[in-house]
């Protein structure tokens, strides 16, 4: 039996026919607004309200900014204060990735120094529930694309030996499901959501889709979800098995 860690989030956990396998690295890709922050957030909210610890790692925003941007959209969450206070929710902005890029500027920055720091970090919050929000920060880091695959195959490797399960952000530049292209870390990862835009004439219209999820079975439909205030609703249609 796999034992499955439900994301909360409505229409979601049926397409998966449960939640995540526990222990995979999931990553989240869509364009820009199509929410990508929001989704990642709401499953560490949903996890930490059953106890389960989560940590956000916004590598590219002030930390007090997701926050705020988080409360605005959910405003039906009203304990996200609390959750953070009590430490269920830490929130790490771009100073901790920008710390450990002075630390190692004399010695030259490595990537694997990068993923063992924030691994530590990890550790010490006590988190099974994790986010990276986004792999473009990585991307601005490491040029060379080689030492890219291996560095975003170490970070999956790592948060998965550690038994958490993870939703990696990513930004795709076409998020027309038509006009897609895959990058590196979408092999990489063990599972896969997107969340595409459509161009209707007069209204962008906004789908979920789950790729894959290794190691287990999930739905193949592409469901239309919506940002409530009481987090997001992916309208599962008739689930669809292969
Ligand atoms: N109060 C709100 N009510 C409804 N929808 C909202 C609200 N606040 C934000 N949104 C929606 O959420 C989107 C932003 O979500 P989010 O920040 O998660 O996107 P993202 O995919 O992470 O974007 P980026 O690539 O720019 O980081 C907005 O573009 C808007 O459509
Ligand atoms: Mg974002």
């Amino acid at each position: 039996m796999v034992e499955l860690v439900k994301s909360g989030i409505e229409g979601l956990d049926a397409m998966l026919f449960g939640g995540f396998p526990k222990g995979n690295q999931v990553m989240i890709g869509g364009g820009p607004g199509a929410g990508k922050t929001l989704m990642s957030f709401e499953y560490l909210y949903h996890g930490a309200k059953e106890g389960e610890r989560g940590i956000f790692f916004a590598l590219e925003e002030e930390p007090e900014r997701v926050i705020q941007n988080i409360k605005a959209a959910f405003p039906n969450f009203g304990d996200i204060d609390e959750l953070i206070g009590s430490g269920m929710i830490t929130v790490h902005g771009k100073d901790l990735l920008q710390e450990i890029v002075n630390k190692y500027e004399q010695t030259g920055l490595e990537f694997g120094k990068v993923v063992a720091e924030m691994e530590e970090t990890l550790v010490k919050s006590g988190a099974s529930r994790a986010v990276v929000d986004s792999s473009a920060a990585f991307e601005l880091l490491i040029k060379d694309p080689v030492v890219y695959r291996r560095s975003m195959w170490s970070l999956a490797a790592n948060f998965r030996r550690l038994g958490v399960t993870a939703m990696l952000v990513s930004e795709i530049p076409d998020p027309d499901r038509k006009k897609l292209v895959f990058k590196t870390e979408h092999f990489i990862f063990d599972g896969m959501i997107l969340l595409y835009q459509s161009g209707e004439e007069s209204r962008r219209v906004y789908t979920l889709e789950i790729i894959k999820m290794r190691g287990y079975k999930h739905s193949f439909v592409t469901a239309p979800y919506d940002i409530t205030p009481d987090g997001f609703s992916v309208m599962a249609p008739e689930l669809i098995t292969r």
